[in-house]
């Protein structure tokens, strides 16, 4: 730190681009990379160019309950990461699923705060053990899109504690996680990257001494968040600090002390990451694409979630000849959420190439979409695109002011991401992709245009549309990314006839809508369609021919990413009416819902089994066929309360700039009135279980751990995992409490007969609340309930403990260091 000027110290303290941070030569600082988490590890292309494992989302992986895959999931991204040049993961989103609305639900673990806490913390550590930073983000109470960027949210002193930065202490504190993200949002009036919860709450009662960065362009005042615990502003070059901060620290504005106390914890992560001279970290050891694709498939199954089963799965084939494999996610499946969060997986295996490729040639499988899953034009497959040389693909032609051709490069596909480095280059004017559209059938082609700004179709040289595409009013920039408006144009084609398109985009048409952030731009194709009742009928004449179906519906990017929320939690187009027509034409109709939130399943009672897959990754297919024909279980237990309606959920639509957090410690299956189709907790595996007995201690004093032993029996035919969960309850309370709320959960395994007795943990924070008036931890002496079984409903055991307070407790054994209980012993 003596090294450095002051100029040399605000220097570090912004981005130097959309990614990287500042290299500091005096100090041996080289530039430290960050990359967007979660999904995978998407590295500083935008590019189908430049592949990343894409791992289950994080909703799949806290469906698991498995912390030790979440170990193995972070060790897998600190690989990729360091393949790709990354020092830090964006990664995990430990914001909690309030309300089934928010569009990156997918993308947050749970709506339980010791879960997401749990899962969030084993996934740092694995990130972490590969010499790469975690981040935990976004801090805090942003759990919804609407407004993102200014949303005011109101949230109780004790909701605010007990539940939505709870996960950060438990990532904090067990993960011991390196870095952190303050929100755009605001929480109770003040902006999150000036809050003084950064330095009271982060920094202080929860212990990071990591580096607190704003979320991409949160930062927006220079006084404020610098005085605040913010350490880095991102991204760069541009933003509220540099010259200003530098100038406000000269006129005594901000106290040099807390440059030097950014710049420091700037200079941890880089000690940590191995970005200053002569510190070391550790090396990953590579591993081979088909170990990857191992994990990959097993990390996918262990977080399907099956909801139901009348004994349907697994699979028995040698009943299966004829196989209906239905949906519009069957051949299009999503296997992660949009935003952010994005990557480009190397290959993805769908349901219908899994199914087929698991079932070989015996079997017949038999496909139709049935419906659609989304209203926007699809972006032109790959299938569809022909070089002007008469190779797969298109060619992007980069044009000059003055028409000349600056290059060209050839790309796999019509979805392209124009980054700003690009246009930065001042001669370039135009971006053109050209290819050749054959028309398999004769008939109606809709061909369009995705982006924002100018853009010119031309069809065999004749101009089809020239216009400018602006966002919605209030769109926010992600959605402008993700789900840009688009123009369309209609052609008549007969069979086999060719044509030339050419999609021209003006660069640099939308800087006012856009600003210097980069831009999606896509060539856009639909081919002529049967009608929506044909489709219909062609799925359950399949279904009636089929042995057993299998339907896979889902959403598309138009409804679940970031940038917006979910306005119904129907599934979109036609779907429930496909699900319904086809399960009354055959009984043995199992419903796939490739979806990264809960959807309402009005035809759930009507199907023989019901699997929730999560956004699953790029082994998805595989993953399903093990699982759907007994080779894998279905590992998962729901990571949040799936609903049957609609009334009554937490609203995510703020009214006059405000967001208030209404239902306080009721969030999910914690709220009384939670009316559930099925319930947090929930998941069936292949086998059966018996409850034998618990175990509690029937004393706890105040502040101390303990845990619960309960023994269970495996009472089917096959070995199997069972999730015990423990969820305590305190009915003659003097407080405001929660209904339940989840104490403890230990997986255990075992064959079939045999007995094995589940230890639980359960952490002192279970018994105590947040006690406002005094600023502090507490406990309401006196007996808790404690429950347990296999969902917050379904709880076969029972016990009572009576917490001591801290003065007549008696301390805990030092043998075991938590009170327990023997029943297994
Ligand atoms: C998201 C962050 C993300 C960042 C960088 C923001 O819009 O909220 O989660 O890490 O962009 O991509």
């Amino acid at each position: 730190m003596a090294a450095l000027s002051l100029k040399q110290k605000v220097r570090l303290l912004t981005g130097a681009d959309l990614w990287t941070l500042h290299a500091e030569p005096a100090v041996g600082l080289r530039r430290i990379v960050t990359s967007d988490g979660p999904a995978g590890v998407r590295g500083g292309a935008w590019d189908e160019r430049d592949p990343a494992a894409n791992v289950p989302c994080p909703t799949a992986l806290a469906a698991s309950w498995d912390e030790p895959l979440a170990v193995e999931i972070g060790q897998l991204l600190a690989e990729e990461a360091r393949r790709k040049g990354v020092d830090v993961v964006l990664a995990p989103m430990l914001n909690l699923q309030r309300s089934p609305y928010g569009g990156r639900h997918f993308e947050c673990f749970s709506e339980d705060p010791l879960l997401a806490g749990r899962i969030g913390a084993a996934f740092v550590r694995g990130v972490q053990a590969g010499g790469v930073a975690a981040t935990a983000k976004h801090f805090i109470a942003n759990d919804s899109e609407r407004e993102r960027m200014t949303v005011d949210v109101h949230v109780g002193e004790r909701a605010l504690r007990e539940l939505y930065l709870a996960p950060f202490e438990t990532v904090v504190r067990e993960g011991g996680v390196w870095s952190a993200m303050a929100s755009y949002n605001r929480v109770n009036g003040c902006p999150m990257t000036e809050s003084p919860l950064l330095r009271g709450v982060l920094r202080g009662a929860l212990g990071f001494d990591g580096v607190v960065m704003s979320d991409w362009f949160a930062a927006r005042s220079t006084v404020a968040s610098a005085r605040s615990a913010l350490d880095l502003v991102m991204p760069g070059p541009d933003g509220p600090w540099g010259g200003a901060l530098l100038a406000a620290v000269r006129r005594g504005a901000v106290d040099e002390a807390m440059i030097d106390e950014k710049v420091l914890a700037l200079l941890r992560l880089a000690s940590r990451v191995g970005a200053l001279d002569g510190r070391e970290r550790a090396t990953p050891r590579p591993r081979k694409p088909a170990d990857t694709a191992a994990v990959l498939r097993r990390a996918a199954a262990a977080g399907f979630v099956l909801v139901r089963n009348d004994g349907v799965l697994p699979l028995d084939r040698a009943v299966i000849g004829r196989l209906a494999v239905i949906g519009p996610n069957a051949a299009t499946p999503r296997t992660l959420g949009g935003g952010s969060a994005t990557v480009f997986p190397p290959y993805t295996v769908t349901p219908l190439a899994g199914l087929r490729a698991a079932l070989g040639d015996e079997v017949t499988v038999d496909h139709c979409t049935g419906a659609r899953a989304g209203e926007r034009l699809p972006v032109a497959g790959p299938g569809w695109l022909r070089r002007p040389s008469g190779e797969a693909g298109v060619e992007v032609r980069f044009v000059a002011v003055d028409g000349s051709l600056l290059g060209t490069e050839n790309r796999a596909t019509a979805a392209l991401h124009l980054s700003r480095s690009l246009r930065h280059n001042g001669a370039l004017a135009w971006l053109e992709i050209h290819t050749v559209i054959r028309a398999s059938a004769s008939g109606p082609y809709v061909i369009g245009a995705s982006g924002i700004g100018r853009y010119r179709l031309s069809i065999d040289g004749r101009v089809a549309f020239d216009t400018r595409l602006t966002p919605a009013p209030g769109a926010d920039l992600v959605e402008s990314l993700v789900v840009p408006p688009q123009a369309v144009h209609t052609i008549s084609l007969a069979a086999a006839q060719s044509i030339d398109v050419t999609l021209a985009h003006e660069v640099g048409s939308a800087a006012a809508e856009m600003g210097d952030v980069d831009l999606s731009i896509a060539l856009n194709l639909l081919p002529p369609q049967a009608s929506g009742d044909a489709e219909i009928d062609r799925a359950v004449a399949l279904a009636d021919a089929a042995d057993v179906v299998v339907v896979v519906v889902g959403t598309s990017e138009e409804v679940e990413s970031e940038g917006f929320d979910r306005d119904s939690l129907a599934l979109p187009g036609r779907q429930d009416e496909l699900m319904s027509r086809v399960a009354a034409a055959n009984c043995r109709t199992i419903a796939i819902v490739n979806t990264g939130a809960p959807v309402l399943l009005p035809w759930a009672d009507d199907v023989a089994a019901i699997l929730l897959t999560w956004f699953p990754g790029q082994e998805f297919g595989h993953a399903l066929a093990d699982v759907l024909l007994g080779l894998a279980e279905p590992g998962g237990r729901l990571p949040m309360t799936w609903p049957s309606q609609e009334t009554g959920l937490p609203s995510t639509r703020p009214v006059n700039g405000t967001l208030s957090y209404g239902e306080g410690l009721g969030v999910g299956y914690r709220s009384p009135s939670c009316e559930a189709a099925f319930a947090f907790g929930h998941g069936l595996g292949f086998s059966r279980w018996e409850y034998l007995a618990m175990a509690a201690p029937g004393e706890v004093p105040a502040g101390a751990p303990a845990e619960v032993a309960v023994e269970i029996r495996n009472t089917g035919s096959r070995r199997s995992r069972e999730v015990v969960q423990v969820y305590a309850s305190r009915p003659d309370s003097a407080l405001d409490r929660p209904a339940r709320w989840l104490a403890g959960f230990a997986p255990v395994s075992a064959d079939p007969g045999e007995t094995v007795c589940a230890r639980v943990p359960l952490a002192a924070r279970v018994f105590e609340h947040w006690d406002a008036e005094r600023g502090r931890w507490a406990v309401e002496a006196g007996q808790f309930h404690l429950g347990a079984g296999r969902s917050c409903v379904s709880l076969y055991l029972t016990a009572e403990v009576t917490v001591r307070d801290a003065v007549s407790a008696t301390r805990p054994s030092a043998a075991s260091g938590r009170p327990g209980a023997a029943c297994c012993e």
